[in-house]
């Protein structure tokens, strides 16, 4: 059994702790040592392996899940003054790369429950932009085309759902499935499971951040069925070059190259993929372990009134990327932000996922709008807290969560 390095945060329970063991390791040293660091064999490799591991035909490596995200609405054609709906429920990347093209994002609000993009009400804006009245201050006349469904914490929202959904109103999806590998749905309990990145949508986009579910340290994958796209992707992630440097000085390539088209510098390193390879050999049986430490939560939680629990649901397989609880805020007698304080005091590292896009300035400032435009995620999100969840986390530590938790919401309970 390989050893697991050690965090270098002073918490006593960290809110993460990456999982790198010491065949990482080793496959970083060997590739410092092999003469390429850049794009090469490894990201090669990293690719099929990951293309195989969630049912793709096509898997584009880039340096982030953003950099996936921006490459795959530029393939999609987006254009200037085009909409798009985006959750207001999610990371800054979502919607930051529709403004990459000078789109709108209109922005969708979340399930009370599982947090994910309300269906529902996409399709009450898309209505109102389509109508000629468009929700907050968005231009009028901007014609919608395509949807970005997030994958909140690793919990699939229904492929087949926002696949109708889609087809239904001429959009494109482009899942931002940066919290979703691995991860898997079914539509009922005699279907077959379909795995995310498993043809779920035109692009689905991946992100092997530092503290997501399987990491490269920063690192992204776009996978797809369409061959057409992933050359586009692929070509766009490096400056639009006909070919690559490892195409060209390694044995099979030519010196020359053309610029197709003005491209980015999106690609990912050999050093990063080395990573990447091993993370992914662990990635379901990390996952395993993030689930038992979410079920260990859940049954420990269920009988306090402060608390709600993340669903689960029988036809997903869950990242348990992250796992959320929603404080019942009528039931206690401190607020969010004074919990997480309490939880911090007694050194237990924790999150809030998230603030939605509409209660930060440049949503408010550009486009008007108001925490009554989005009313379930403007009440939920005050109530959210993420709790420590990794490979890794010792008994003592889980025990340390639940029993801190537990008191906390003792002392603080209003009856
Ligand atoms: C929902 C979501 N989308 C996209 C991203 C962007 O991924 P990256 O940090 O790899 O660019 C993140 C990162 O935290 C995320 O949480």
């Amino acid at each position: 059994m390989s050893t697991r390095v050690k965090t270098t945060v002073s918490m006593k329970v960290p809110f993460f702790r990456p999982a790198v063991s010491d065949p990482e390791i080793a496959e970083v040293v060997a590739t410092m040592r092999s003469g390429w660091l850049t794009t090469g064999p490894r990201v090669r490799r990293f690719e099929g392996a990951f293309a195989k591991a969630v049912g793709a035909a096509h898997a584009v490596a880039v340096n982030s899940g953003t950099a996936a995200l921006h490459l795959a609405l530029e393939a999609m054609g987006l254009k200037s003054g085009e909409a798009v709906l985006v959750p207001t429920m999610t990371f800054a990347a979502t919607a930051e790369v529709v403004r990459y093209f000078g789109a709108i994002p209109v922005l969708v609000d979340c399930d009370p429950v599982t947090l994910l993009l309300d269906l529902d009400d996409a399709a009450r804006k898309l209505a109102q932009m389509r109508g000629g009245r468009p929700p907050a201050s968005l231009p009028p006349g901007a014609s919608v085309v395509g949807v970005i469904p997030v994958h909140v914490g690793g919990l699939l929202l229904d492929p087949g759902a926002v696949r109708k959904f889609a087809s239904d109103n001429g959009l494109w999806v482009v899942e931002d499935a940066a919290h979703a590998f691995p991860a898997a749905w079914r539509p009922d309990s005699g279907s077959a499971w379909q795995r995310c990145g498993e043809g779920t949508s035109a692009v689905a986009c991946f992100s092997f951040y530092a503290n997501k579910t399987i990491t490269t340290g920063e690192g992204g994958m776009a996978v797809t069925e369409d061959a057409k796209l992933a050359d586009r992707m692929r070509l766009m992630s490096l400056h639009g070059l006909s070919q690559d440097a490892w195409d060209r000085y390694s044995g099979t390539g030519g010196w020359d190259y053309k610029i197709l088209a003005p491209g980015f510098k999106y690609n990912l390193t050999d050093i990063a993929a080395a990573i990447g390879l091993h993370q992914l050999d662990r990635a379901e049986a990390m996952r395993v372990e993030r689930e038992a430490v979410a079920r260990r939560y859940s049954e420990a939680f269920a009988s306090l009134a402060g608390l709600e629990v993340p669903p689960e649901d029988a036809d997903r397989v869950h990242s348990w990327h992250l796992y959320p609880i929603r404080l019942r805020l009528d039931r206690l007698r401190i607020d969010r932000d004074e919990f997480i304080v309490q939880l911090k005091a007694a050194g237990i590292g924790c999150s809030v996922h998230w603030r939605p896009l509409h209660r930060h300035p440049y949503y408010e400032e550009t486009f008007g709008w108001r925490p009554e435009d989005l009313p379930v995620a403007s009440d939920v999100w005050q109530r959210l807290v993420s709790l420590p969840i990794f490979p890794g986390m010792s008994e003592d530590e889980i025990h340390y969560v639940i029993e801190t938790i537990e008191g906390l919401c003792q002392r603080q309970s209003k009856s």
